[in-house]
Protein backbone atom coordinates (compact mmCIF):
# COMPACT_ATOMS: atom_id res chain seq x y z
CA UNK A 1 0.00 0.00 0.00
CA UNK A 2 1.16 3.60 -0.44
CA UNK A 3 2.13 5.19 2.48
CA UNK A 4 4.22 7.96 3.69
CA UNK A 5 7.27 6.60 5.74
CA UNK A 6 10.59 8.00 7.29
CA UNK A 7 13.39 5.15 7.08
CA UNK A 8 15.08 6.41 10.13
CA UNK A 9 14.88 9.02 12.41
CA UNK A 10 15.46 12.42 10.96
CA UNK A 11 15.17 11.59 7.37
CA UNK A 12 12.95 13.36 4.76
CA UNK A 13 9.28 11.68 5.08
CA UNK A 14 8.70 10.34 1.43
CA UNK A 15 6.30 8.29 -0.39
CA UNK A 16 7.24 4.61 -0.02
CA UNK A 17 5.30 0.88 -0.63
CA UNK A 18 5.16 -1.04 2.61
CA UNK A 19 2.83 -4.18 3.64
CA UNK A 20 -0.78 -3.82 3.93
CA UNK A 21 -1.38 -4.77 7.70
CA UNK A 22 -3.24 -7.68 9.09
CA UNK A 23 -5.56 -7.43 11.73
CA UNK A 24 -4.62 -9.47 15.03
CA UNK A 25 -7.16 -10.44 17.75
CA UNK A 26 -9.47 -7.26 18.94
CA UNK A 27 -8.47 -5.13 16.61
CA UNK A 28 -10.20 -3.51 13.38
CA UNK A 29 -8.41 -2.88 9.72
CA UNK A 30 -9.49 0.49 8.88
CA UNK A 31 -9.17 1.92 5.12
CA UNK A 32 -8.31 5.37 5.57
CA UNK A 33 -9.74 8.29 3.70
CA UNK A 34 -8.22 10.94 5.33
CA UNK A 35 -5.37 11.70 7.99
CA UNK A 36 -5.60 14.82 10.03
CA UNK A 37 -1.88 16.34 10.41
CA UNK A 38 -0.73 17.42 14.09
CA UNK A 39 3.07 18.64 14.93
CA UNK A 40 3.34 15.48 16.78
CA UNK A 41 3.79 13.70 13.57
CA UNK A 42 6.72 15.86 12.23
CA UNK A 43 8.26 15.47 15.93
CA UNK A 44 7.70 11.34 16.00
CA UNK A 45 9.56 11.42 12.21
CA UNK A 46 12.43 13.32 14.35
CA UNK A 47 12.87 11.07 16.62
CA UNK A 48 10.94 12.44 19.49
CA UNK A 49 10.01 8.44 20.95
CA UNK A 50 12.69 6.98 20.16
CA UNK A 51 13.88 6.79 23.70
CA UNK A 52 10.48 5.84 24.60
CA UNK A 53 9.23 3.37 21.59
CA UNK A 54 11.11 0.54 19.64
CA UNK A 55 9.74 1.41 16.03
CA UNK A 56 10.65 -0.53 13.18
CA UNK A 57 11.43 0.86 9.97
CA UNK A 58 9.78 2.25 7.53
CA UNK A 59 8.10 4.22 10.04
CA UNK A 60 4.35 5.66 8.94
CA UNK A 61 3.98 8.61 10.09
CA UNK A 62 0.68 10.40 10.93
CA UNK A 63 -1.89 9.54 14.59
CA UNK A 64 -5.00 10.92 13.23
CA UNK A 65 -7.49 9.30 10.71
CA UNK A 66 -10.66 8.84 9.41
CA UNK A 67 -12.26 5.84 7.23
CA UNK A 68 -13.59 2.78 6.61
CA UNK A 69 -13.57 -0.90 9.02
CA UNK A 70 -12.35 -3.26 6.27
CA UNK A 71 -11.79 -6.26 8.19
CA UNK A 72 -11.61 -7.31 12.02
CA UNK A 73 -9.47 -9.71 14.06
CA UNK A 74 -11.42 -12.14 16.38
CA UNK A 75 -13.08 -10.85 19.26
CA UNK A 76 -14.13 -7.85 18.03
CA UNK A 77 -17.64 -6.19 19.26
CA UNK A 78 -17.60 -2.83 19.37
CA UNK A 79 -16.81 -1.59 15.75
CA UNK A 80 -18.27 -3.52 12.73
CA UNK A 81 -17.41 -4.00 8.78
CA UNK A 82 -18.39 -1.31 6.34
CA UNK A 83 -18.71 1.12 9.60
CA UNK A 84 -17.26 4.97 9.01
CA UNK A 85 -14.76 5.69 12.08
CA UNK A 86 -12.22 8.53 13.28
CA UNK A 87 -9.89 8.31 16.21
CA UNK A 88 -5.92 8.43 16.82
CA UNK A 89 -4.52 5.44 15.99
CA UNK A 90 -1.46 5.39 17.61
CA UNK A 91 1.23 3.02 15.70
CA UNK A 92 4.61 4.24 15.80
CA UNK A 93 5.77 0.88 17.61
CA UNK A 94 4.45 -1.20 14.72
CA UNK A 95 5.84 1.28 12.24
CA UNK A 96 2.23 2.19 11.21
CA UNK A 97 0.65 5.66 10.90
CA UNK A 98 -2.57 7.04 8.98
CA UNK A 99 -1.08 9.00 6.10
CA UNK A 100 -1.47 5.13 4.61
CA UNK A 101 -4.23 3.35 2.81
CA UNK A 102 -4.42 1.24 5.71
CA UNK A 103 -3.62 1.14 9.60
CA UNK A 104 -4.98 -1.01 12.68
CA UNK A 105 -6.78 0.35 15.90
CA UNK A 106 -7.43 -2.01 18.78
CA UNK A 107 -11.29 -1.56 18.94
CA UNK A 108 -10.78 -0.66 22.71
CA UNK A 109 -8.73 2.07 21.42
CA UNK A 110 -9.57 6.22 21.19
CA UNK A 111 -11.69 5.37 17.94
CA UNK A 112 -15.11 4.97 17.26
CA UNK A 113 -18.25 6.28 15.27
CA UNK A 114 -17.60 9.64 12.91
CA UNK A 115 -19.93 12.63 14.13
CA UNK A 116 -22.80 12.52 12.96
CA UNK A 117 -22.97 14.14 9.55
CA UNK A 118 -19.27 15.12 9.06
CA UNK A 119 -16.94 13.98 6.09
CA UNK A 120 -13.92 12.12 6.06
CA UNK A 121 -11.40 14.58 5.81
CA UNK A 122 -13.55 16.98 8.63
CA UNK A 123 -13.45 13.89 11.07
CA UNK A 124 -9.73 13.11 10.70
CA UNK A 125 -8.87 16.49 11.62
CA UNK A 126 -10.85 16.34 15.17
CA UNK A 127 -9.29 13.57 16.92
CA UNK A 128 -5.68 15.14 18.92
CA UNK A 129 -6.90 18.61 18.89
CA UNK A 130 -10.11 18.24 19.93
CA UNK A 131 -9.11 15.78 22.47
CA UNK A 132 -6.41 17.41 23.90
CA UNK A 133 -8.29 20.71 24.30
CA UNK A 134 -11.23 18.73 26.05
CA UNK A 135 -8.76 17.14 28.26
CA UNK A 136 -6.59 20.47 28.77
CA UNK A 137 -9.55 22.91 29.87
CA UNK A 138 -10.52 20.34 32.08
CA UNK A 139 -6.92 20.01 33.67
CA UNK A 140 -7.39 24.24 34.37
CA UNK A 141 -10.74 23.84 36.03
CA UNK A 142 -11.78 26.20 33.15
CA UNK A 143 -15.45 27.63 34.90
CA UNK A 144 -18.02 29.92 34.64
CA UNK A 145 -16.46 33.71 35.81
CA UNK A 146 -13.28 33.12 34.76
CA UNK A 147 -10.28 35.07 32.88
CA UNK A 148 -8.55 32.87 30.58
CA UNK A 149 -5.75 33.45 28.60
CA UNK A 150 -5.33 30.68 25.38
CA UNK A 151 -1.59 30.77 24.02
CA UNK A 152 -1.06 29.32 20.49
CA UNK A 153 -5.00 29.69 20.49
CA UNK A 154 -5.11 29.96 16.51
CA UNK A 155 -3.70 26.57 16.05
CA UNK A 156 -5.56 23.18 15.85
CA UNK A 157 -5.20 22.56 19.79
CA UNK A 158 -5.95 26.25 20.40
CA UNK A 159 -8.83 26.91 18.51
CA UNK A 160 -10.63 23.85 20.02
CA UNK A 161 -9.42 25.46 23.04
CA UNK A 162 -10.94 28.54 23.22
CA UNK A 163 -14.26 26.85 21.82
CA UNK A 164 -14.56 24.57 24.97
CA UNK A 165 -13.00 27.35 27.30
CA UNK A 166 -15.66 30.00 25.87
CA UNK A 167 -18.72 27.09 26.34
CA UNK A 168 -18.07 26.67 30.09
CA UNK A 169 -18.51 30.89 30.57
CA UNK A 170 -15.79 31.71 31.15
CA UNK A 171 -13.83 35.10 29.24
CA UNK A 172 -11.50 33.94 26.78
CA UNK A 173 -8.37 36.39 25.92
CA UNK A 174 -6.43 34.14 22.37
CA UNK A 175 -3.77 35.09 20.82
CA UNK A 176 -3.88 36.01 17.20
CA UNK A 177 -2.03 37.91 14.75
CA UNK A 178 -4.05 40.68 13.01
CA UNK A 179 -5.94 38.27 9.91
CA UNK A 180 -7.01 35.64 12.48
CA UNK A 181 -8.63 38.05 15.16
CA UNK A 182 -12.17 38.11 13.76
CA UNK A 183 -11.76 34.33 13.41
CA UNK A 184 -10.94 34.02 17.16
CA UNK A 185 -13.73 35.82 17.95
CA UNK A 186 -16.31 33.93 16.24
CA UNK A 187 -15.01 30.92 17.72
CA UNK A 188 -16.02 32.35 21.23
CA UNK A 189 -13.45 34.49 22.25
CA UNK A 190 -13.56 37.36 23.96
CA UNK A 191 -10.64 39.70 23.13
CA UNK A 192 -7.87 39.05 20.95
CA UNK A 193 -3.94 40.20 21.74
CA UNK A 194 -1.24 39.93 19.19
CA UNK A 195 1.85 38.12 20.25
CA UNK A 196 3.42 39.33 17.52
CA UNK A 197 2.90 43.48 18.09
CA UNK A 198 4.72 43.17 21.73
CA UNK A 199 4.66 42.15 24.62
CA UNK A 200 1.76 39.84 25.75
CA UNK A 201 1.86 40.27 29.22
CA UNK A 202 1.48 43.94 28.99
CA UNK A 203 -1.24 43.97 26.56
CA UNK A 204 -3.04 41.42 28.61
CA UNK A 205 -2.55 43.79 31.35
CA UNK A 206 -3.72 46.76 30.05
CA UNK A 207 -7.13 45.29 30.20
CA UNK A 208 -7.09 42.92 32.88
CA UNK A 209 -4.70 45.03 35.95
CA UNK A 210 -5.54 42.13 38.39
CA UNK A 211 -4.57 39.40 36.21
CA UNK A 212 -6.47 36.29 34.78
CA UNK A 213 -7.38 32.45 36.40
CA UNK A 214 -5.68 30.45 33.91
CA UNK A 215 -3.43 30.53 30.97
CA UNK A 216 -3.53 27.35 28.80
CA UNK A 217 -0.48 27.64 26.40
CA UNK A 218 0.34 25.65 23.33
CA UNK A 219 3.43 26.74 22.21
CA UNK A 220 5.84 28.82 24.86
CA UNK A 221 8.93 27.63 25.77
CA UNK A 222 10.28 27.86 29.59
CA UNK A 223 11.59 31.51 29.47
CA UNK A 224 7.91 32.62 28.00
CA UNK A 225 6.33 30.34 30.26
CA UNK A 226 7.91 32.22 33.53
CA UNK A 227 7.23 35.01 31.87
CA UNK A 228 3.37 34.19 31.15
CA UNK A 229 2.91 32.75 34.48
CA UNK A 230 3.26 35.97 36.31
CA UNK A 231 0.07 36.81 34.53
CA UNK A 232 -1.69 34.33 36.82
CA UNK A 233 -3.57 35.47 40.19
CA UNK A 234 -2.44 33.37 42.93
CA UNK A 235 -4.61 30.01 43.09
CA UNK A 236 -4.28 30.05 39.07
CA UNK A 237 -3.38 27.61 36.68
CA UNK A 238 -0.66 27.30 33.89
CA UNK A 239 -0.92 24.25 31.41
CA UNK A 240 1.58 23.71 28.91
CA UNK A 241 1.38 21.16 26.18
CA UNK A 242 5.28 21.66 25.50
CA UNK A 243 6.30 20.91 28.75
CA UNK A 244 7.56 24.42 29.34
CA UNK A 245 6.09 24.66 33.38
CA UNK A 246 8.59 24.08 36.39
CA UNK A 247 5.51 22.99 38.37
CA UNK A 248 7.31 23.42 41.55
CA UNK A 249 8.94 26.91 40.78
CA UNK A 250 4.90 27.78 40.32
CA UNK A 251 3.70 26.28 43.50
CA UNK A 252 6.03 28.21 45.64
CA UNK A 253 4.07 31.36 43.50
CA UNK A 254 0.80 29.60 44.95
CA UNK A 255 -0.07 28.70 40.92
CA UNK A 256 -0.74 25.57 39.79
CA UNK A 257 1.86 24.05 36.91
CA UNK A 258 1.03 21.57 34.71
CA UNK A 259 2.79 19.87 31.75
CA UNK A 260 0.02 18.18 30.26
CA UNK A 261 0.16 14.88 28.39
CA UNK A 262 -2.85 13.56 26.49
CA UNK A 263 -4.28 10.50 27.37
CA UNK A 264 -6.60 9.24 24.67
CA UNK A 265 -9.61 7.26 25.29
CA UNK A 266 -12.85 5.71 23.64
CA UNK A 267 -14.80 7.97 26.07
CA UNK A 268 -12.99 10.97 25.49
CA UNK A 269 -13.79 10.69 21.83
CA UNK A 270 -17.00 10.01 22.49
CA UNK A 271 -17.12 12.97 24.22
CA UNK A 272 -15.86 15.11 21.38
CA UNK A 273 -18.52 13.52 18.97
CA UNK A 274 -21.22 14.52 21.36
CA UNK A 275 -19.99 18.48 21.46
CA UNK A 276 -19.38 18.27 17.61
CA UNK A 277 -22.89 16.80 17.08
CA UNK A 278 -24.48 19.85 19.82
CA UNK A 279 -22.96 22.52 17.84
CA UNK A 280 -20.16 23.04 20.65
CA UNK A 281 -17.26 22.18 19.04
CA UNK A 282 -15.67 22.91 15.61
CA UNK A 283 -12.81 22.01 13.22
CA UNK A 284 -11.47 25.04 10.81
CA UNK A 285 -9.81 23.16 8.21
CA UNK A 286 -6.82 25.15 6.87
CA UNK A 287 -5.92 23.12 3.85
CA UNK A 288 -6.45 19.64 2.33
CA UNK A 289 -3.34 18.37 0.19
CA UNK A 290 -3.34 15.17 -1.77
CA UNK A 291 -1.14 12.15 0.62
CA UNK A 292 2.00 12.72 -1.74
CA UNK A 293 2.13 16.29 -0.83
CA UNK A 294 2.19 15.25 2.69
CA UNK A 295 6.07 15.76 2.88
CA UNK A 296 5.76 19.39 2.25
CA UNK A 297 2.37 20.03 4.47
CA UNK A 298 5.07 18.38 7.40
CA UNK A 299 7.71 20.95 6.45
CA UNK A 300 4.73 23.57 6.84
CA UNK A 301 3.63 23.16 9.70
CA UNK A 302 7.04 22.75 10.98
CA UNK A 303 7.31 26.42 9.64
CA UNK A 304 4.98 27.26 11.70
CA UNK A 305 1.79 30.13 10.68
CA UNK A 306 -1.05 27.05 11.03
CA UNK A 307 -4.75 28.53 10.99
CA UNK A 308 -6.49 25.73 11.55
CA UNK A 309 -6.19 21.91 10.61
CA UNK A 310 -4.40 20.55 7.58
CA UNK A 311 -5.77 17.35 6.10
CA UNK A 312 -4.47 14.45 4.03
CA UNK A 313 -6.86 12.93 1.52
CA UNK A 314 -5.74 9.07 0.68
N1 LIG B 1 1.51 17.25 25.26
C1 LIG B 1 0.52 16.76 24.52
O1 LIG B 1 -0.10 15.74 24.84
C2 LIG B 1 0.12 17.51 23.28
C3 LIG B 1 -1.13 17.30 22.68
C4 LIG B 1 -1.47 18.05 21.55
C5 LIG B 1 -0.57 18.99 21.05
N2 LIG B 1 0.63 19.15 21.66
C6 LIG B 1 1.59 20.16 21.18
O2 LIG B 1 0.97 21.44 21.25
C7 LIG B 1 1.53 22.29 20.25
C8 LIG B 1 0.40 22.96 19.45
O3 LIG B 1 -0.25 21.98 18.66
P1 LIG B 1 -1.26 22.42 17.50
O4 LIG B 1 -1.73 21.18 16.84
O5 LIG B 1 -2.26 23.38 18.03
O6 LIG B 1 -0.23 23.23 16.53
P2 LIG B 1 -0.53 24.07 15.21
O7 LIG B 1 -1.88 23.70 14.67
O8 LIG B 1 0.65 23.92 14.33
O9 LIG B 1 -0.67 25.59 15.72
C9 LIG B 1 0.32 26.33 16.38
C10 LIG B 1 -0.22 27.78 16.43
O10 LIG B 1 0.53 28.54 17.39
C11 LIG B 1 0.75 29.85 16.86
N3 LIG B 1 1.95 30.40 17.52
C12 LIG B 1 3.24 30.10 17.25
N4 LIG B 1 4.04 30.79 18.08
C13 LIG B 1 3.23 31.52 18.89
C14 LIG B 1 3.49 32.42 19.97
N5 LIG B 1 4.72 32.71 20.39
N6 LIG B 1 2.43 32.99 20.60
C15 LIG B 1 1.17 32.70 20.20
N7 LIG B 1 0.86 31.86 19.17
C16 LIG B 1 1.90 31.28 18.53
C17 LIG B 1 0.92 29.61 15.38
O11 LIG B 1 0.63 30.77 14.61
P3 LIG B 1 1.81 31.78 14.19
O12 LIG B 1 2.99 30.94 13.77
O13 LIG B 1 1.22 32.58 13.08
O14 LIG B 1 2.11 32.62 15.39
C18 LIG B 1 -0.14 28.51 15.12
O15 LIG B 1 -1.39 29.09 14.81
C19 LIG B 1 2.47 21.40 19.43
O16 LIG B 1 3.80 21.57 19.90
C20 LIG B 1 1.98 19.99 19.73
O17 LIG B 1 2.97 19.00 19.53
C21 LIG B 1 1.01 18.44 22.75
Amino acid sequence: MRAIAVSEYGATPALTHVPRPEPGPGEILVKLIAAGLNPLDWKVADGMLKDDVDAPFPLVLGQDGAGVVEDAGDGVTRLRHGEQVYGSFFGVARGLGTYAEYTLADEHGPVGPMPEGMIYTQAAAVPTACMSALEIVETARVDTGQTVLVVGATGGVGQAAVQLAAATGAKVIATARDDMAATMRGLGADETVDHSAGDLNEQVLAAHSDGVDAVLDMVSDTARTEALARLLRPGGTYVSTTWSVNPDSMAAQEIRGVNFEGAPTAALLARVSDLIDAGTLRVVIEREVPLEQAPEALADNRAGGARGKTVIRI
